[in-house]
């Protein structure tokens, strides 16, 4: 990519994404130094921070930042404690990031889960399953499906003969052609540039969505001669992930499916605050449109304290620069960066073992300075 001056729309949100997002932007900063880039970064509220700046989850402002802006740099969102009496439609989960990910047509959700050595004693699984490491990338669909999918809503229906009436919950999951098709090439050729094998989950043994998805993947296929495609229902999925993990490289799901297997294969990278996530948007012109946020979520217990692994947020940043940005080696010292700090020993709590002879226990500015140091 040619420019060089990058415009990022940073909205930390709530919970820990403050804390999280001012490492990663020091490192982001140190990056810039380094390899001479103009980062015109702007910071918006968004979350129950945009309700309490500006009434809404995503404030009128916030959204013109992002539509005027090459990517948007995310925290999390979401605190369910907070004020149920506002409606689900307006709470930030909803109204922030499903309405985000929905405005910027953001359909291919990438969540590389890879388990460094240095921290195989944060993996649940025992060292035999870890095998040579674990190095998976689920794509999961992310605009479609169960999420998205009219009719949604509860109602109130009669119970029949006098019995008053009770309520119902519906959901639809629904998939078009296009919509596998489009996020099949998605996990295709990234399968291609590494280990050439595809594993697209499915229920299709049940579910009209999953048979549908099975053909039209079955067929994306032919155009990828060279890549190895298996599919798998997915409680075989949930199941083959605790069993041999070391059997995935690109595992492709639909909306719902991907959202339980990426956290579940999260687990197996040592904390869910390792994991970032890119999402992106169609190709238009030479530009494809940017989301960048850890897997984690706010965690409200821990917010504030200088606990959190801002991890997942910095590697957020290094999928930026490569999706958004095309900065390879910026991106590549930025992974660079965070592999050396963790072999030097330094841990946040959620990665950290007495067991370990060398490990120091930091909090989350201190993580942030060793990385930013390192770049
Ligand atoms: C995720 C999260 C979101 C989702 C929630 C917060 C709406 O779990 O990004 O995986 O379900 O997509
Ligand atoms: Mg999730």
């Amino acid at each position: 990519m040619s420019s060089k001056n990058l415009k990022i729309a940073a909205l930390a949100g709530d919970g820990i994404g403050p804390e999280v997002m001012r490492e990663a932007i020091k490192v982001l900063r140190a990056v810039e130094k380094k390899f001479s880039l103009t980062v015109n970064l702007t910071e918006a509220p968004v979350g129950w921070a945009g309700i309490d700046a500006a009434g809404k989850a995503l404030p009128d402002a916030t959204l013109k930042l992002c539509k005027e802006s090459d990517c948007i740099l995310f925290g999390s969102v979401g605190l369910p404690d907070r004020d149920p009496s506002i409606p689900k439609e307006e709470r930030p989960e909803r109204a922030a990031l499903l309405r985000l990910r929905k405005e910027f047509g953001l359909f291919a959700n990438l969540r590389p889960v890879k388990l460094p050595k240095e921290l195989s004693h944060a993996c649940p699984l025992s060292k035999e399953r870890q095998g040579d490491g674990i190095d998976i990338l689920v794509v999961r669909e992310l605009t479609g499906g169960m999420y998205f999918g009219q009719p949604k809503k509860t109602e109130e229906i009669s119970a029949g003969a006098g019995k008053g009436t009770i309520q119902r919950a519906i959901d639809t999951m629904v998939y078009t052609t296009p919509e596998i098709e489009r996020i099949a090439h998605v996990a295709f050729r990234t399968a291609r540039l590494r280990r050439k094998k595809l594993t697209s989950i499915d229920k299709a043994n049940v579910l009209e969505n999953g048979i549908l998805w099975r053909e039209v993947v079955t067929k994306v296929s032919k155009e990828y001669p060279d890549v190895t495609l298996e599919h798998m229902f997915v409680d075989n999925g949930a199941m083959q992930l605790m069993l041999r993990p070391t059997q995935f490289d690109v595992m492709l799901c639909e909306n719902m499916f991907g959202d339980i297997l990426s956290d579940e294969a999260a687990a197996l990278a040592g904390s869910l605050g390792m994991l970032p996530s890119a999402s992106l948007g169609a190709q238009s012109g030479d530009r494809v449109y940017g989301f960048y946020e850890p897997a984690g979520g706010t965690a409200p217990d821990i917010a504030g304290k200088n606990l959190a692994n801002p991890i997942a947020q910095i590697l957020s940043v290094a999928l930026m620069l490569r999706h958004s940005f095309g900065f390879n080696d910026a991106a590549n010292a930025v992974e660079a960066a965070v592999g050396k700090v963790i072999a030097s020993g330094l841990r946040t709590g959620d990665i950290f073992s007495a067991s370990e002879t060398n490990a120091r226990k930091v909090g989350t500015t201190e993580m942030g300075d060793a990385i930013a140091a390192a770049i």
